[in-house]
């Protein structure tokens, strides 16, 4: 299958996603998002991008699903904010939410491979956040297209699950948890059973297609794109709420990680260089 084969199908299963999940609780978030000073964003996602300063910078929020992080990074003090996502459905709740608590932030529906050049150095921050990068066919091209969104010395921040979390069945109860998947699995999982995570609502969804990328997979796609990391950092909570078991076992396990790189640097792309330094 071809890239976009993949993202369509994918834009498929989350645009089914939407109607459960929709029921289960946007009713409760329009209540929220009405209230003044709306925060949804986790303390540690917060602190994480505090770590860039995000007060009055122009913000992408690539996978913005319903727009609910991005709404709150906008109220607590960010400036222009614009999220994309595939998913028509949840792009239309996050327009939906943005209209109900008068934040504003505008909210594009797009593959994220093809976001409109118009954007290209256009923000200060991209932030990607949980459950992103696994629907990435093609690592590398996305951290090239999160790269030319940035303004120079611009920051990508990632706040997301530890891929070794895909080694696992998320299904699967023992204690500890044994090992199904290698690491270093290639292909794509196939998946056909609902995407309601939060709400934990089962259903069964058209295939949907996620992608295992390994630490170095992910480092290597961010200096590719010609980004320096500044800033790697592992943690032993569960940010997926699927994985919640995970981080009440004895023996820690990565469960989630921080990535902070910046567009500062003078080579197009990092990679080569090294190669050239080393040969
Ligand atoms: C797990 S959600 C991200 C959730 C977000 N961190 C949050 O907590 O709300 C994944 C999102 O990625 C979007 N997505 C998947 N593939 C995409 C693509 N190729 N381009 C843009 N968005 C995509 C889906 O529509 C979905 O909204």
């Amino acid at each position: 299958m071809q890239r976009a084969e993949y993202t369509s199908a994918n834009r498929k299963a989350w645009n089914e996603a939407a109607p459960v999940r929709d029921d289960n609780r946007l009713t409760q978030v329009l209540t929220v998002t009405h209230q003044s000073g709306y925060h949804y964003l986790s303390a540690a996602a917060a602190e994480i991008l505090k770590q860039v300063g995000f007060e009055g910078k122009a913000v992408a929020h690539l996978c913005c699903n319903n727009g609910r992080e991005l709404l709150s990074i906008r109220n607590s003090g960010a400036g222009h904010c614009v999220g994309f996502d595939i998913a028509d459905n949840f792009v239309d709740q996050a327009r939906q939410l943005a209209r109900s608590s008068g934040i504003d932030c505008e909210f594009v529906r797009t593959d994220v491979y093809e976001i409109p050049h118009r954007y290209d150095g256009q923000f200060d921050i991209v932030y990607i956040s949980v459950g992103t990068l696994g629907w990435m066919p093609d690592i590398k091209e996305f951290f090239r297209v999160a790269a030319r969104l940035l303004r120079k010395d611009g920051w990508v921040v990632v706040y997301e699950m530890h891929p070794i979390l895909d080694m696992f069945d998320s299904v699967e109860t023992s204690d500890p948890p044994v090992l199904h998947y290698s690491y270093f699995r290639a292909k794509p999982f196939v998946e056909d059973n609902g995407l309601d995570y939060r709400g934990q609502t089962p259903y069964k969804t058209s295939p949907s297609y996620w992608f295992h990328h390994k630490l170095s997979d992910i480092f290597d796609a961010c200096l590719a794109a010609g980004l320096s990391i500044r800033s790697f950092q592992e943690y032993d909570h569960d940010i997926t709420n699927v994985y919640t078991r995970y981080s009440q076992m004895q023996v820690r396990l990565p469960l989630s990680f921080s990535l902070i790189s910046r567009n500062d640097s003078s080579q197009p792309n990092g990679a080569e260089d090294l190669t050239r330094d080393t040969g």
